[in-house]
């Protein structure tokens, strides 16, 4: 959507403040020992408490075969995106996971993710982290007013590059706000000047999704979780923003 009051502004606010603080919390409870289920249970239980709702929930993309069946999507080490959480998918040490969270609150849908390890990580795996979390803020700071949707790709790529990572170039960010996915889509590549042009208070979810090994996926047979095809680990940070003459504003703070 194009924010154009300052309604729109306030309610897409409060909606990134509420979702950006139910991730906080989430990542705040990622432990050896805790299921992918309850994690869900969870961040459904503080959306609505927030009186918001759940904007994953029982969505169904045209092409799915079923819609997806819970509030959090959770990607487990070389799940990239869509992990579907399980009562018996168990959290261990040293595990990276993507939670992944959308919401609506008062009409207005907000899209965000964070990647933490699970206790302590590895080096190789703080690596793939800070590459894709800096590949996230060179995203939003190529998102300019007049700009274009290649700008942005190519930030993401250039980072991606320098830190060694590979990024799975079927998946990438999207306009949203009256819905989850609006279009365009904002691949992780690209040449800057190119594709279409970023308006004054279009609002876009960035979400570079980088990978150690060659970042091609394949779908798994519950056919919404994408894998690597190598089995390296994947890592996904995502943020919505407002595009505004005086630059990127983020609505959800907590990365
Ligand atoms: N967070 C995903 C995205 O950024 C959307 C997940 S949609 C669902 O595009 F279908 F998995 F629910
Ligand atoms: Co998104």
């Amino acid at each position: 959507m194009i924010a154009k009051t300052q309604e729109d502004i306030a309610a897409l606010r409060e909606s990134g403040r509420i979702l950006s603080a139910v991730v906080a919390q989430l990542a705040a409870m990622v432990a050896p020992g805790v299921t992918t289920a309850k994690l869900d249970l969870k961040a459904e239980e503080l959306i609505r408490a927030a009186g918001a709702v759940p904007a994953f929930l029982n969505y169904k993309p045209s092409g799915a075969r079923y819609p997806y069946p819970a509030a959090l999507c959770i990607s487990v080490n070389d799940e990239v995106v869509h992990g579907i959480p399980k009562e018996e998918s168990v959290l261990k040490e040293g595990d990276i996971v993507s939670l992944d969270l959308g919401l609506s609150y008062k009409g207005y849908f907000t899209d965000h993710c964070k990647t933490v390890f699970v206790g302590k990580g590895d080096a190789q795996g703080q690596k793939l982290l800070d590459g894709t979390r800096e590949a996230l803020s060179a995203a939003i700071a190529a998102a300019t007013v007049g700009g274009h949707v290649g700008d942005i790709g190519a930030a993401v790529a250039a980072v991606a590059k320098r830190y060694g990572l590979s990024v799975v170039e079927e998946l990438g960010g999207h306009a949203l706000g009256k819905s989850v996915h609006e279009r365009p889509f904002i691949a992780n590549y690209g040449n800057p000047g190119e594709g279409e042009k970023l308006s004054e208070g279009l609002v876009l979810a960035l979400e570079p999704i980088l990978a150690e090994g060659k970042g091609r996926i394949d779908l798994a047979d519950d056919e919404w979780t994408y894998v690597t095809r190598d089995h390296s680990r994947a890592a996904h940070f995502e943020q919505t923003i407002i595009l505004t003459k005086k630059g990127p504003e983020i609505v959800t703070p907590f990365l």
